[in-house]
């Protein structure tokens, strides 16, 4: 029932290994009180914290590709102020293809409700792998989550030895939507250069090389939802993260004036954020906003997260090292 995280501190040179509960596990046992590593203060829990109803903005990607000017601009107007104000939106008629969507979140739930043995094959190890994520120390508080980390791009940093072998279109598939995911990326880099009337490339430029991990998140039914966290609040330490979630429960919250407003599922759409690198690079212009996911009782939910982030210029690391 428990797997071990093994986590690689950076400023020491040196690894250590957490044992931590596999969630999926834990919560087919249906369990009537939950381990204390899970609950979390009372200040802090999601039941104590104000939800709007509000919704997070809709972008018709179509409207960038189509004939209209018009139509282009308005969506474009649309497009900034949801990056400046809520640092999120969904994405409709983006082009990655819907089959493409389904069979993702198909070979995720095959990965997940294949025996324990078999997902342990690829136990995570300093970051990529299966098992919980971000375990620092023996007393934290737990997530009511399992994932899936991979690095996904570019080809030659991707750690074969973590994706799954089964099912057996696993990796083609993750491969195919790789690309479409990179491409989508870049068409929003573009739009939101040319938002700030600097030259679509602008952006993709001043980043240079980037990599492309992903996180498939597995959130079990869990019986105190109002007690614990499927992942904490946080903000992505990301240049933009997209988002394949669940089409019926609904379970992640994006923080907007103190209250927390629920993203509610649009099947088909992709949930496209603005991350830390971007905000910084936009001198703040971009938000990138604090999110969260709650849990449900009687349902489990998955998310497909998929992050660019800039490598580091090689110049900046031996600046570090002389
Ligand atoms: C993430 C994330 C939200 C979700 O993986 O960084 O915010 O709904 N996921 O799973
Ligand atoms: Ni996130």
């Amino acid at each position: 029932m428990f797997n071990s995280a093994t986590v690689f501190d950076t400023s020491k040179g040196t690894s250590k290994t957490f044992s931590v509960p596999v969630d999926q596990e834990l919560a087919s046992q249906h369990l009537h009180s939950l381990p204390q590593r899970y609950i979390r203060s009372e200040k802090e829990r999601p039941s104590a914290c104000p939800t709007s109803h509000l919704d997070i903005p809709i972008i018709d990607m179509d409207m960038f590709w189509g004939e209209s000017d018009f139509c282009r601009q308005k969506e474009m107007e649309k497009l900034g102020i949801a990056c400046q104000q809520c640092g999120f939106f969904q994405a409709v008629n983006h082009g990655i293809p819907l089959p493409l969507l389904d069979r993702m979140k198909g070979i995720m739930r095959d990965f997940f409700q294949s025996p324990l043995e078999e997902k342990l094959k690829y136990e995570v190890q300093e970051r990529d792998g299966y098992g919980q994520a971000f375990i620092a120390s023996d007393d934290q508080k737990l997530d009511w989550a399992d994932r899936l980390f991979l690095t996904i791009s570019p080809p030659e940093n991707r750690k074969m030895k973590f994706w799954p072998s089964k099912p057996v279109d696993f990796r083609e598939t993750v491969d195919q939507y790789t690309v479409e995911v990179e491409k989508l990326g870049n068409t929003v880099l573009s739009l939101l250069s040319e938002n700030v009337g600097l030259t679509p490339d602008c952006f993709i430029n001043m980043f240079g090389k980037v990599s492309q991990t992903m996180r498939m998140n597995y959130y079990p039914p869990c019986p105190r939802p109002d007690l614990v966290f499927g992942l904490s609040p946080h903000s992505d330490a990301t240049i933009l993260t997209m988002l394949l979630q669940d089409d019926e429960t609904v379970g992640l919250q994006i923080c907007k004036d103190g209250k927390w407003i629920p993203v509610q599922p649009i099947p088909g759409a992709l949930v496209i954020s603005i991350g830390d690198m971007l905000e910084v690079t936009s001198n703040g212009i971009y938000k990138s906003i604090e999110h969260r996911a709650v849990t449900s009782t009687d349902r489990d939910r998955i998310s497909i997260a998929c992050f660019t982030v800039q490598v580091r210029k090689q110049k900046w690391v031996l600046l570090l090292s002389s």
